[in-house]
């Protein structure tokens, strides 16, 4: 998504009865750092169940232009030819990261140790992002990097020759910052360690020990403290991704919102890191369940039942639980106005500066529906109006986010009046099968003339 492409406005009509099977696609976390861990290993890495979404192919791209092999195979298979650690081939064109935070952030980390030099844009929605929270911690290794004058992308990082490993406490709960600072230490001498107040998602992690580098992580009264040995040599993995909780939430939510549903969401990634929407959901009285729990390439995973829930109430979401489910916001305030009473969401700043201000744009949309939103600098509320009370008939701007393009839709499905969002083509960049899976299951979304 560019920005410039023409918009597809999309309405979304009240449905009952949801049914069936919703497979949604890899988790996108887990797929950005395959390709990168991939290009940054020596061999072949092969991944299946990669995310399609154009955030990951962004990933792809980039990573070929540094160097890497990256194929497509006929079975639908992945596979991606390392340069190994600091390997990286100086790229001919800028690197385009399209609408991806992670994307950008991670990989502006993985090459700013190695002596090459790129430059990095991304579309009107990332070229709005606060870029200073990574370039800050990759200029004490040594890094130069040259922004728009308000830290923004495009941005030019001249990678150091020279990499000096560094301590860092991260600043705002940020897997992304953590793990631009961890693959920057790949390529530094010695030990580099970042410490974090709350922990954040730890694919990161996980995922460098599984290529075969040195990483420990330990709780202390700081906080999260993980220690990565420099210079390790990564060798290629064969990868299975799991499937997105992030995108399963709406299909959940959906069925939770919707009179007579009943619906299967098999083998999603349950990392307690991700989790925390469905700790929410569960305090809410909301019938989510999870079944046939499993464990595959030291992910937990399990398949997740949710029913239609009409006696749900509104919750204070512990703030301390925020990083678990950082994107889950949008869809839980869907979910929160189908709710009696309201739902509080605290310690939530770092909504304002995802892919749009989050906050905003559901307070706006979610008003515009006839639902009361007070919020704050770092809060929101919604009033719930219980099952059956939201009027819709709003329209909707989604601001270039594809959750806020998601959740509107899924306000629609159990909404009086048919919903309409001014551009859904942002879904593409995380789920690119959102339509028809949720078709399938019962929902009536149309495409309409912008
Ligand atoms: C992500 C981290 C989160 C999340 C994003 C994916 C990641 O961002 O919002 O969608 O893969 O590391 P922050 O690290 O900025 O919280």
């Amino acid at each position: 998504m560019s920005g410039l492409e023409k918009p597809i406005p999309m309405s979304s009509k009240r449905v009952t009865n949801l049914r069936g099977h919703a497979d949604v696609p890899g988790d996108k976390s887990i797929s950005h750092r395959s390709l990168i861990l991939g290009a940054l290993s020596i061999g072949k890495t092969k991944i299946h169940g990669l995310l399609e979404g154009q955030d990951v192919i962004d990933t792809a791209k980039a990573m070929s232009s540094f160097g890497a092999l990256v194929e497509k195979h006929k079975n639908g298979e992945w596979t991606v030819d390392g340069f190994g650690v600091g390997g990286f081939a100086e790229p001919q064109k800028v690197i385009d990261c399209g609408n991806s935070g992670t994307g950008v952030r991670l990989i502006m980390g993985a090459m700013s140790t190695s002596g090459i030099s790129a430059t990095f844009t991304g579309d009107a929605s990332l070229n709005e992002r606060p870029m200073a929270r990574i370039t800050e911690p990759l200029n004490l290794f040594g890094a130069q990097t040259f922004s728009r004058r308000n830290g923004k992308l495009p941005i030019t990082v001249v990678g150091s020759e020279a990499p000096i490993p560094i301590t860092y406490h991260t600043p705002v709960a940020s897997a992304q910052i953590k793990s631009a600072i961890l693959f920057a230490g790949l390529n530094s001498p010695g030990i580099t360690t970042v410490i974090e107040k709350e922990k954040t998602r730890d694919h990161t992690e996980r995922m460098l020990q599984g290529f075969g580098a040195r990483v420990l992580s330990e709780k202390t009264s700081e906080g999260n403290i993980i220690k990565l040995e420099g210079y390790p040599e990564l060798k290629a993995q064969e990868i299975r991704v799991p499937r997105d909780p992030s995108s399963a939430a709406f299909p959940v939510c959906a069925a939770l919102i919707t009179e007579g549903s009943d619906i299967l969401v098999p083998n999603i990634g349950l990392n307690p890191t991700r989790s925390g929407l469905f700790e929410s959901l569960k305090e809410m009285n909301a019938n989510v369940t999870f079944e046939n729990e499993n464990s595959q390439g030291g992910e937990p995973m399990a398949d997740i039942r949710a029913k239609f829930s009409p006696n749900m109430v509104g919750i204070d979401v512990p703030p301390d639980r925020a990083a678990s489910m950082i994107d889950e916001y949008p869809i839980l305030s869907v979910v929160a106005a189908f709710a009696k009473g309201k739902t509080m969401m605290r310690d939530v700043r770092e909504l304002r500066v995802k892919e749009s201000d989050r906050i905003d744009a559901m307070a706006k949309g979610l008003k515009s529906n006839g639902l009361k939103i007070e919020e704050g600098e770092d809060w929101w509320s919604v009033e719930g109006r219980e099952i059956d009370g939201v009027d819709g008939g709003g329209l909707c701007e989604t601001f270039l986010d594809h959750r806020i393009a998601m959740s509107f839709l899924v306000l629609g499905m159990a909404s009086k009046r048919t919903i309409t969002i001014d551009d859904s083509s942002p879904i593409t960049t995380s789920f690119p099968t959102f339509e028809s899976l949720m078709s399938k299951i019962g929902a009536n979304f149309q495409k309409l003339e912008p």
